[in-house]
């Protein structure tokens, strides 16, 4: 694909910025479109570092505005797209399901027939949507989501999602698009909005607030570190197999309270503070509705069709991840100086 123009969405937000920055920094020769709405999640401060790259260009544009989609797939002729924009924190959707349908369903069929419209024949051509692996459920105590797991989403997010992933295979099987997708566990690491579980710790227990520990504390996630899920990105974007999914995980399963212990103990060097003062902050809160117990992939399909593994060890991840939290404080102020903040605090009053 060499000379293509590729467009990556939400690459403003958490994942998709350390995509855009991969691509950018790996394949000066591709010209990378990141088109993003910049939500609440959105922050062109994640793409400080590469943004005047004389083969990055921004848009900013809504998915979910299919006339503006389409002109700009006429205008630019994008040879491949990576496809991450969605609206993706599983409360919000608790809170307000349509805009989750709105972005994530219907975003993703605009896009879908804005290349099909331009794609007119699909020789190297790519679509590929990125996805997650709360799809399949929740486990119980043992087993593994695969590839073959069906579907069985439960929180609107998950449905959202779900509904999006049937779409793109959909357009596969209908019109031969050329597709591919993955499935991922909980990621982790810098330039994550800070409502999600571990950034939201650190910045907590930053400022001595309360930790707020859905339920018992005794869900399950799967935690790979974010610039890991970026090279599989990569991999799977250049050489997965047409109409394929692959499924991407941490092999590293936390409980949600055996985390919080890990990172408590972190913040409690790195801040200089007494041991426990942390761990001190940790609230148990009312659960999260329908909250799925255990998430755990089991990779196998990618590993040995593409030799993908994770690389970091996951307190190593961690570290490398409260560090960089505390070092980038501006960063910090500045994603959580918005209105989202009426919305964040409200979710954590001690119930
Ligand atoms: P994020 O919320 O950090 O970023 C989403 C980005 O999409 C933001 O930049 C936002 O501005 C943009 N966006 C939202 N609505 C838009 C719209 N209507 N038009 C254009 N842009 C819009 O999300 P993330 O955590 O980086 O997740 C990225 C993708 O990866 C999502 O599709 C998500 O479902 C999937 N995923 C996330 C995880 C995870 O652990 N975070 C795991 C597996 C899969
Ligand atoms: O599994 C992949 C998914 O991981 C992605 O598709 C989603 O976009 C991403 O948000 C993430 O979903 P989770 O709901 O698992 O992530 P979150 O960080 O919101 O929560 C992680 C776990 O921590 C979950 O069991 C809920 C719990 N939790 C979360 C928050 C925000 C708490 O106990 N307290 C909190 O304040």
């Amino acid at each position: 694909m060499s000379s293509k123009k590729i467009l990556i969405t939400g690459g403003a937000g958490f994942i998709g910025s350390h995509v855009v920055r991969l691509f950018v920094k790996k394949y000066p020769d591709y010209t990378i479109f990141n088109l993003d709405k910049l939500t609440y999640a959105g922050n062109l401060m994640n793409l400080r570092d590469i943004e005047n790259e004389s083969n990055y260009r921004f848009i900013k544009a809504d998915i979910c505005d299919e006339e503006h989609i389409r002109a700009l797939f006429q205008e630019h002729r994008f040879d491949g797209v990576v496809h991450l924009a969605a609206e993706s924190h599983v409360d919000r959707s608790i809170a307000d399901p349509s805009a989750f349908v709105r972005t994530n369903v219907m975003g993703t069929v605009n896009l879908l027939n804005a290349a099909r419209e331009i794609w007119t024949d699909f020789n190297d051509k790519r679509f590929y949507h990125i996805s997650t692996d709360e799809v399949y459920g929740s486990l119980g105590e043992t087993g593994f989501f695969v590839e073959e797991t069906p579907y069985d989403p439960r929180s609107p997010y998950s449905a959202s999602k779900a509904s999006s992933d049937h779409l793109v295979r959909a357009y596969f099987h209908t019109y031969k698009m050329p597709v591919v997708l993955s499935n991922c566990s909980n990621n982790y690491g810098s330039y994550q909005f800070p409502e999600k579980l571990i950034p939201l710790a650190i910045n907590n227990i930053k400022h001595l607030r309360p930790v707020p520990v859905y339920g018992k504390g005794e869900n399950i996630r799967d935690w790979l570190f974010v610039e890991d899920h970026a090279r599989a990105i990569d991999l799977i974007f250049h050489q997965g197999v047409l109409g394929e999914t692959y499924n991407i995980g941490g092999a590293n399963e936390w409980k949600n309270i055996d985390l919080i212990h890990a990172l408590c103990e972190i913040m409690d060097t790195q801040l200089n503070r007494a041991p426990g003062t942390s761990a001190g902050l940790i609230s148990f809160v009312k659960d999260r509705a329908g909250h799925d117990m255990r998430y755990a992939i089991d990779f196998t399909k990618l590993n040995t069709a593409l030799g993908w593994k994770p690389s970091l060890d996951f307190r190593e991840g961690l570290q490398k991840t409260v560090v960089w939290y505390l070092e980038n404080e501006n960063w910090l102020n500045q994603v959580t100086s918005g209105d989202y903040t009426h919305y964040y605090e409200q979710q954590y009053v001690k119930r």
